[in-house]
């Protein structure tokens, strides 16, 4: 592999750390993810899967171990530093949405373009766009608290395309997704990913484990690397 686009290397991570509930989520995960390629972590509930994705999008810190992003150590930057850089690279499609209520579908992904300063004729038309793109144009004003589960998910992953960052995170994005509407995202998955953009998605979806699109299926299990699939 060249140069990898991220790195982790003895990553630990422990919640409640020095207090009586502590609890190791991550038991030193060592790792290399290459650039422009699709990344599947795999494995049961409670594995460690969101917390991996979450040290990865520089949204939580390692308790012990490094995270390099293309070369740029997450784990040493001050927080204004780490805010700018997942701002500026990183896609993050969370679990649960984390949609802003009381906006509108369209408010929602327009969102991450507005600390970078576009015009607001290009970012209402970029925002427009990819709600088309993932079939919710129809809903774009609509609050996004009066949304089904399925197009809370596609604002959630509009929202993550809006500044089409280098680095995609995606947590379980197909989970209320039904069969047209996966394979609808793995072509997403496909198209970004033939453009350079790199996918780290946490899934246990065999319709995105099995998809051709995924060079790589990294098991997870009870905080530890168990193994991986060949790539297809
Ligand atoms: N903020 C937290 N405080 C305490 N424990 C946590 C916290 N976040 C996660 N954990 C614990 O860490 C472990 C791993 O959780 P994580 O959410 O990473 O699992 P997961 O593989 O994503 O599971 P799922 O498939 O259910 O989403 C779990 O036992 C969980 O309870
Ligand atoms: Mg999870």
């Amino acid at each position: 592999m060249s140069q990898p686009f991220i790195e982790l290397d003895g990553v630990v991570k422990r919640f409640h750390e020095g207090e009586p509930g502590e609890f190791t989520a991550l038991h030193g995960i060592t790792l290399q993810l290459a650039r422009a390629q699709v990344h599947v972590l795999a494995g049961p509930s409670g594995s460690g899967k969101s917390t991996l994705l979450s040290l990865i999008g520089g949204v939580a810190r390692p308790s012990e171990g490094r995270v390099r992003l293309d070369g740029a150590p997450l784990s040493g930057l001050p927080e204004h530093h780490l805010a700018a850089l997942r701002r500026e690279r990183i896609g993050f499609i969370f679990q649960r949405y984390h949609l802003v209520p009381g906006l509108t579908a369209l408010e929602n992904v327009r969102l991450p373009g507005v600390p970078l300063g576009w015009p607001r004729e290009r970012l209402q038309a970029r925002a427009l766009q990819v709600l088309a793109e993932l079939g919710v144009a129809p809903r774009a004003h609509e609050r996004v608290e009066r949304l089904s589960g399925g197009e809370m998910q596609r604002v959630a992953i509009a929202r993550a395309l809006l500044t089409q960052p280098p680095l995609l995170i995606a947590d379980e994005p197909t989970a209320h997704l039904d069969a047209a509407l996966g394979r609808q995202f793995l072509d997403t998955v496909a198209t970004l990913k033939a453009r350079g953009h790199t996918w780290v998605i946490a899934s246990h979806d065999p319709r995105v484990i099995g998809a051709p699109v995924v060079d790589r299926v990294i098991h997870l299990a009870d905080g530890r690397l168990r193994g991986e699939d060949a790539p297809c």
